[in-house]
């Protein structure tokens, strides 16, 4: 019998690569997308100790036409995709007055206009097969206006309102939509993003990339909307949406503070 299908964006490093090496194990074929083709051969070649087969795409996902090819996987009937793990995402740290407008629009595009894309995709491509399931990566800064984080936060707060609702309106034709929120887990991110690497971030709400993945893999099996891996950062998403919002404000600018 053949495997079931996944497909990874952002599999090259990370959450990602943790997720894609998670669904090998558990029996799944993968198809692994990102920009560095070398990093997606070794995550692929990796995989393949679990038996998994790999196609890789190199893709941009900044770049329409290059969605557009990632688009067109997942329509591919004859090679169903089975689970769409939405996972490509990075965000820069600096004031949005220093930061260069064209590279704010990227991760914009990456963050939120590929993520959103890609869940159609899928969605128009699982609803006459009545199953499948998507998860897609959001962030603990979604619960919270970051300054500082600024474009990044409301990116990744798009992704969790935006994957909420799709949790509805995919209910419907059996398929499953997940929200994973994860806080502050040291992988490629902060680099990119300009910061170190635990950013002073106190050690007991840090995360491992391969807790988050598990975690969020968990959470799209059991049908949740959204998970939060840590139980203390979990506690905290859950506060932070009982906390009026000029208070939200002020502690995200405290947060930003801390922050580097
Ligand atoms: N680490 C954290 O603390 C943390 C916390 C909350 C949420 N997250 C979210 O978790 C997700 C994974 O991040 P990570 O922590 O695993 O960081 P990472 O190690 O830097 O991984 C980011 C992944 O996204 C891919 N990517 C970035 N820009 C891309 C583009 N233009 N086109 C295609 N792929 C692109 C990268 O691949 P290439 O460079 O090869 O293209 C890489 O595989 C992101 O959505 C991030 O926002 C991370």
């Amino acid at each position: 019998m053949s495997r079931p299908i996944a497909l990874v964006t952002g599999a090259s490093s990370g959450i990602g690569e943790r997720l894609a090496l998670r669904l090998a194990s558990s029996g799944h074929d993968l198809v692994l997308v990102a920009r560095r083709a070398d990093e997606l051969a070794r995550v692929a070649a990796r995989a393949a100790e679990f038996g998994a087969t790999c196609e890789t795409i190199v893709a941009d996902l900044s770049d329409a036409a290059d969605v557009a090819t990632v688009e067109a996987r997942i329509a591919d009937d004859t090679r169903p995709i089975e689970i769409l793990v939405n996972n490509a995402g990075y965000g820069r740290f600096g004031a949005l007055r220093d930061l260069d407008g064209p590279g704010e629009a990227n991760e914009i595009a990456v963050n939120v206009t590929a993520l959103t894309l890609l869940s159609r995709a899928a969605l128009i491509a699982m609803a006459p097969r009545k199953r499948g399931g998507i998860l897609n990566v959001a962030s603990l800064a979604s619960f919270i206006p970051f300054p500082g984080f600024t474009t990044y936060a409301a990116t990744k707060a798009y992704v969790r309102h935006f994957t909420l609702a799709l949790h509805e309106e995919a209910k419907p034709f059996g398929i499953r939509v997940t929200c994973l929120a994860p806080g502050f887990t040291p992988t490629g991110f902060q680099e990119r993003g300009g910061l170190s690497q635990s950013s002073g971030v106190p050690s007991a709400l840090l995360t491992s990339a391969d807790m988050v993945a598990r975690v969020g893999l968990e959470a799209l099996r059991d049908g949740r909307a959204i998970v939060v891996p840590g139980w203390i950062n979990a506690i905290m998403a859950r506060c932070l949406g009982l906390v009026p919002s000029f208070l939200l404000r002020r502690m995200g600018s405290i947060g930003a503070r801390f922050t580097r």
